[in-house]
């Protein structure tokens, strides 16, 4: 049997990165976690305790910085497979990954960029959400050109974003008394808990069937319309909610009151406010436009995970409600 390839997370202490570090030391492969020296000193305690629960794992941690090129490319020699999940602010910067690739003479087996989310190839996202997707196709045509073996992981909604407010946008809790329902709330959506997400991104790096291909996160259990998943919710609790439902008129209308030009988004990154108006707009995506599963996954251009790998034991939604009963 070949043996487990060698691999590198870029973006390994974030939401989404430190599950795929853990996904990988579980499935038995060498793991490589690059760690900025600012996360090593002086770091938070969850970060400290994350950074222990790595090497517990056998992760090994390398120090470096995506705009350290020479630690970019000496943490890439050592492995076969570069995984990133950076996030927003580094999107564009992850041509300095491609660059270190080539430099670094490796025989990199596969790449996956940090995508995580939609398939940003197919996405009917409003501006100024629209922008901020094409930032990360850029980046396909970038890997595309380069020659650079990847997978691109379409893991649609991170359960443990949208979950725990019942899919509502701009709310931060559970519904207490009335659900806000963007459009018709027929549309079905895809929620996949974080350590699945973890699972199938590694078993992907080694099956020649994702090679240059994207892997979509679509298991049975995972796939709701927004009407589905309140009803789950009110049987779980045996209670009714009363259910708003928020045209497609009036949620582009909001959209478009509240939103900012492309270029202003680095500056207000951290504010909640216009975070909220993207948040906004991925719901209309979803909830309204089917950005998850309006398409058929085609043989040409992607393969499904739950497909593939059967094996994986992953948490349906209504599994993952019983978490905040
Ligand atoms: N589908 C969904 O529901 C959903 C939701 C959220 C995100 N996403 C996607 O998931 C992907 C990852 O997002 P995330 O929210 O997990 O990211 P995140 O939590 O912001 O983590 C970003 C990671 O990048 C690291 N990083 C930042 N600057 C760096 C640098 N200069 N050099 C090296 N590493 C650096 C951070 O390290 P430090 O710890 O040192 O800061 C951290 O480990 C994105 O593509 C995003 O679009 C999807």
């Amino acid at each position: 049997m070949a043996s487990k390839s060698k691999i590198l997370v870029i973006g390994a202490t974030g939401y989404i990165g430190k599950h795929i570090v853990l996904a990988s030391a579980r499935q038995g492969h060498p793991t490589f976690a690059l760690v900025r020296a600012s996360a090593r000193a002086d770091q938070p305690p969850a970060k400290a305790k994350l950074l222990q629960d790595f090497q517990a794992a056998g992760v090994t941690l390398l120090h470096g910085d995506l705009y350290d090129h020479g630690s970019l490319v000496s943490a890439i020699k050592q492995v076969d497979v570069v995984i990133s999940t950076v996030g927003f602010l580094q999107w564009k910067d992850q041509t300095k990954i491609i660059d270190a690739i080539k430099d670094s003479g490796a025989d990199i087996k596969r790449f996956l960029p940090s995508e995580f989310g939609h398939d940003v190839d197919r996405v009917n996202a409003v501006e100024s959400t629209k922008s901020t997707f094409d930032i990360k196709v850029q980046i396909r045509r970038a890997v595309e050109a380069s020659g650079i073996p990847y997978t691109y992981v379409c893991s649609n909604f991170f359960a443990g974003y949208f979950l725990p407010t019942l899919g509502q946008a701009g709310v931060t809790g559970l519904p207490t008394d009335k659900v806000v329902i963007l459009g018709d709330g027929n549309v079905k959506a895809v929620f996949v808990d974080e350590d699945d997400i973890g699972a199938y991104t590694v078993k992907a790096v080694d099956d020649p069937r994702t090679l240059n291909k994207a892997l979509y996160l679509r298991p049975p259990g995972d796939i709701l319309s927004h009407n589905e998943l309140v009803s789950l919710w009110e049987k779980k609790v045996g209670k009714t909610f009363k259910r708003v439902y928020v045209s497609e008129e009036e949620v582009l209308k909001k959209i478009q009151e509240s939103s900012v030009p492309l270029n202003a988004i680095d500056a207000i990154h951290h504010s909640p406010v216009p975070l909220n108006v993207l948040i906004y707009a991925i719901h209309h995506s979803v909830f309204i436009k089917g950005d998850h599963t309006n398409f058929e996954i085609e043989p040409s251009f992607g393969v499904e995970a739950s497909e593939l790998y059967p094996d994986v034991k992953y948490t349906s939604v209504d599994e993952y409600l019983n978490r905040f009963l």
